[in-house]
């Protein structure tokens, strides 16, 4: 594959260009992508004959540049592959080894890049390791995990809580040895101990296989947690701003640094860090001295409602806070998280997809956003998450057929009821589609300098309005979109200008710049002559 690294100017920053920079990312949860064995579950042969969906080179296909890869490790699926009982080897579920080597292989030969999950701060509770470690005190393994004695009187060490709500406590006591273990997610994921050197190493050869392997980088998990206080003092009662002793410690970054240099061992492979940072400003630091993460995942715009006052807030402080070496990027779901067409509706979906591909940044895109999913409600008997997360990870909707072309079989979890409306074959020639619009937003982004790698400036807008400028040499695009289900006018310059892309399928022709009429929730992409304010 060509790659191409070279320096320029974006905006008042210089920024090196590299591939990851310049992609947009799709995530791809593989238990629900594509059946190829009719066992009900997703796996690696079936993403292999979904690539060309994916890119076949033409604007017939959705034009990604990169697959991030969700766990496909050995796993008892406890929390469905985020419990990791051997790094180095694909469950069953999946396919084998040799499946993913052709996946990359293939892949690699549309010129589609692939970062693979990488799950450093827990293992599953029946991972090698763990096994032994909990064999006795005095086990060499011991040491790998978190263990602490009862607080005296009995009970847990401290007063640290699972992110998974339901289990309270992150302590779970192991009988065998009298002593409690942490555990930030379920019981079945044992916190590794990241002081110790050993699991630094231990981890640090996981991603020499996978880098080996050709992988082109990581989606890391949890990655701002790995290290909790050595003493394990409780948390202030009242956090108030103040600090946690088991997230976001200094001490990680110095792992994010070793990780940065094994990464740059090899050529042009990055790594996108999940960090639930509490503010922007504690987010940043993960970029570190342009020596840590590639970049952090902004997720500050899945938690905004749907106003452009607070899209372009997020967008406006991120700008700021970024130092010069720096290099956005954004989502708007993903396999945690409600989909964004469940959480603005649908009639937004194309605004909300606009906004995320035209903004300076690396795009982030969940399977399925591309044809509109929405979250899928689970009937009790078939709820198999412990935290709620079933309803965004239903299996993808290819067809009306009654697998929804994702399987022959039963699927592992309901298929939407408007798959058979909602669906890739439905949508694929239908030029008015989501997914028709997607292909266009995406292909546009791809032939744009401007919008791969051009700066970044708000416009003047009405209330309701998020509009701003695009540039790179001499492409000038100016961006408005109305977040209101009013019309709405905004002026973006002089002059006319030509109509690159509206969210209203069939708008064309010229802007009056002066006077922009927008539709409700409409977003469009006009081509300007730098003359815009
Ligand atoms: C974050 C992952 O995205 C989530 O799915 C998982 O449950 C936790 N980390 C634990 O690994």
């Amino acid at each position: 594959m060509q790659i191409g690294i070279w320096l320029r100017a974006v905006g008042s920053t210089s920024v090196e260009r590299t591939w990851w920079r310049e992609s947009v990312f799709y995530q791809i949860y593989p238990r629900s992508f594509q059946d190829s064995n009719g066992d009900g579950i997703g796996d690696l042969q079936g993403i292999i004959r979904r690539l060309d969906h994916l890119n076949d080179g033409t604007p017939a296909s959705l034009g990604i540049d990169a697959i991030w890869l969700s766990p496909f490790y050995r796993s008892p699926m406890a929390d469905f592959g985020y419990d990791v009982s051997d790094y180095c080897d694909v469950d069953p579920v999946f396919g084998r080894l040799a499946d993913f080597d052709l996946l990359l292989a293939e892949a690699h030969r549309r010129g589609i890049r692939i970062i693979v999950d990488l799950v450093p701060g827990h293992t599953s509770d029946q991972h090698p390791w763990f096994q032994e470690a909990r064999a006795s005190l005095g086990n060499p393994k011991r040491d790998w995990y978190v263990w602490a004695k009862p607080r005296p009187g009995g009970g847990p060490p401290n007063n640290w809580r699972s992110v998974f709500t339901r289990f309270g406590s992150a302590w779970t006591l192991d009988p065998e040895t009298g002593e409690y273990y942490l555990h930030h997610f379920l019981p079945q994921q044992p916190d590794l101990n990241w002081w110790n050197d050993a699991v630094r190493d231990a981890i640090e050869s996981v991603m020499r296989f996978w880098l080996d392997r050709g992988v082109d980088g990581f989606r890391i998990d949890v990655a701002h947690g790995l290290v909790r206080d050595q003493q394990l003092r409780s948390n202030p009662r009242f956090l108030l701003g103040r600090p946690r002793r088991n997230w976001d410690l200094e001490e990680v970054h110095a792992i994010h640094r070793r990780w940065r240099k094994v990464l740059d061992g090899y050529s042009d492979r990055m790594a996108v860090g999940e960090v639930d940072a509490p503010s922007l400003a504690r987010l940043v630091r993960y970029y570190g001295n342009d020596d840590e993460l590639s970049f952090p995942f902004n997720f500050h715009f899945l938690g905004q409602p749907w106003r452009a006052e607070r899209f372009r807030a997020v967008v406006g402080q991120w700008e700021r806070l970024l130092p010069a070496h720096a290099w956005p990027d954004y989502t708007l779901s993903n396999h945690d998280r409600s989909r964004a067409a469940t959480r603005y509706g649908l009639a937004r979906a194309r605004a909300a997809a606009l906004l995320l591909l035209t903004l300076r940044g690396t795009p982030f895109i969940y399977y399925g956003e591309e044809i509109g999913m929405t979250d899928v409600p689970i009937p009790p008997d078939r709820v198999v998450d412990v935290h709620g997360r079933d309803p965004e990870r239903t299996p993808m909707q290819w067809d009306g057929t009654q697998g929804a072309g994702f399987t022959a079989g039963a699927p592992w979890l309901p298929i939407a009821a408007d798959a058979t409306r909602v669906n890739v074959a439905a949508q694929r020639d239908d030029p008015a589609s989501l997914l028709s619009f997607y292909r266009r937003l995406i292909w546009m982004r791809r032939g744009s300098p401007a919008l791969r790698a051009g700066t970044y400036r708000t416009l003047p807008a009405p209330r309701g309005v998020f509009a701003y400028l695009r540039e790179a040499n001499d492409e000038h695009l100016a961006i408005a979109i109305n977040f209101t289900d009013r019309e709405a006018r905004v002026r973006l310059g002089t002059g006319a200008a030509p109509i690159l892309l509206s969210t209203q399928h069939g708008r064309d022709g010229e802007l009056d710049l002066a006077a922009v009429a927008l539709a409700p929730n409409e977003g469009i992409v006009a081509r300007i002559g730098g003359q815009a304010g």
